[in-house]
């Protein structure tokens, strides 16, 4: 938990009337996975759509809906309410919350709130496509935008309404991203520690051809590769990600490329040379079928089933770490493995020859595959850090940090 950066920020969440509302119950439960203390305010339409109870079972706090009572004022004043936080997010903001906003209204608890505080304010709209592009609603965003209001979304795409177009309200990983990085901006005024470096990330499985609709691929979901591009990003790093197939939608402040074979992978990484830094955390397939048919191979009755000839595919990360020229000053690779994890990630690393090797217990016992926590060594040349059970973003979070730290301790050592 120490290692994220939302880790003992208070965030005051502003819960409006609308459909989204329910998306902000996973907001508050990745912020609090995330260390935030969370108070929430719902509005009186905001308690159509979810309960307060909801709420405050997941904030771990009343969950707050009244500017006249008594017993709110007495434990926690209005304008304690906003004191209190370090950032005010209203989500859903709907076109009435962010025209009472633009014109200084405080007429209930949520609207008081919003008047009263001097802190940052990040709203996420969301309202049916006209409401949106409404000469009203825009005149108030860009009263809001004047008034040093950030914005995250709206999106465009099918509404609950039955329309489609800009209106729905980013989606809780958006709001979460937006959060991180308005704290990561406080944390570095002057950019991040990355900032100037050029990150190189593999992550996700490849598919490997059999004919126009077979592929052999893996189970690899892509999420640890994913955290260590956003957690870098967020460091200030020129972020690369070049990832195979994956359902996971492009983490904001980084350039992806999307590819589906190994030898795919391994052009545009050598594309996306010089770097500073390369991490390999795609679970590239071994084996390639020598030569995939050109046409759907077919069932035919009577004919044996068909013998597929693999060979080896390059190895991405040997191929980086060996490289004469352009070879990353850091390449980071990664470990899963069942026995003797330290003794095989040392070797491994050696014969790929990268400087770091980021090793993991993926025995069953463990729960690590499909879970959501990691036990992690982190093999360098110098020897071996051992780090506690950790969730996959916090290892992400805490190997961009410790790569931060590498090139700055290397910076002052010149
Ligand atoms: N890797 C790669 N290209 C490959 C195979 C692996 O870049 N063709 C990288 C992975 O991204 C990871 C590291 O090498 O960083 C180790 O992957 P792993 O599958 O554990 O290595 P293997 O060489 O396949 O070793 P094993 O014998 O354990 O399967």
């Amino acid at each position: 938990m120490a290692e994220s950066i939302l880790n003992g920020r208070r965030v005051l969440l502003i819960i409006g009337g609308g459909i989204a509302a329910y998306k902000c119950l996973e907001l508050i439960r990745r912020l609090k996975e995330r260390g935030a203390n969370v108070r929430a305010i719902l509005t009186d339409a905001a308690q159509q759509f979810v309960t307060p109870l909801s709420v405050s079972s997941l904030t771990g706090d009343k969950a707050y809906t009244d500017l006249f009572s008594l017993t709110d004022e007495a434990e926690m004043g209005h304008i304690e309410l906003s004191r209190d936080a370090d950032l005010l997010v209203v989500a859903p903001a709907t076109a009435d919350l962010m025209a009472k906003m633009a014109n200084g209204l405080a007429n209930d608890l949520a609207s008081t709130a919003l008047l009263a505080t001097d802190k940052k304010v990040l709203v996420a709209p969301a309202m049916n496509v006209r409401m949106w592009t409404h000469r009203a609603t825009q005149r108030n965003v860009e009263t809001l935008m004047a008034d040093g209001v950030d914005f995250v979304g709206p999106n465009e795409g099918d509404m609950a309404c039955g329309e489609f177009g800009p209106g729905r309200m980013a989606e809780p990983a958006e709001i979460l991203a937006a959060i991180e990085n308005h704290f990561t901006e406080l944390a570095y005024p002057g950019g991040g520690p990355l900032k100037g470096k050029r990150v190189l990330i593999t992550s996700g499985p490849t598919h490997e051809p059999i004919d126009p609709v077979r592929y052999l691929a893996n189970r690899s979901s892509g999420k640890q590769g994913y955290a260590i591009a956003q957690a870098l990003a967020r460091l200030g790093a020129e972020t690369i990600l070049v990832s195979g197939p994956t359902h996971l939608s492009d983490p904001p402040g980084v350039t992806v490329k999307r590819v589906e074979t190994a030898r795919e992978m391994l052009t545009a990484c050598e594309t996306a040379l010089p770097a500073d830094i390369a991490i390999c955390a795609a679970a590239v397939a071994d084996w390639r079928v020598a030569s995939d048919a050109e046409q759907k191979l077919k069932k035919q009755s009577g004919e044996q089933a068909p013998a597929l000839m693999l060979v080896e595919n390059p190895d991405i990360l040997a191929t980086l770490s060996q490289k004469k020229n352009h070879r990353p000053p850091l390449v980071v690779g990664f470990a899963a493995e069942t026995e003797k994890v330290v003794e095989h990630a040392t070797s491994k690393r050696e014969r790929k020859g990268c400087d770091w090797i980021v090793a993991n217990d993926v025995s069953p016992a463990t729960g690590v595959m499909g879970g959501d926590l990691n036990t992690v060594h982190l093999i360098t040349r110098e020897g071996q850090e051992d780090w506690p059970l950790l969730p996959k973003q916090a290892v992400a979070e805490r190997l961009a940090r410790r790569i931060a730290e590498h090139f700055s301790t290397a910076k002052a050592a010149e």
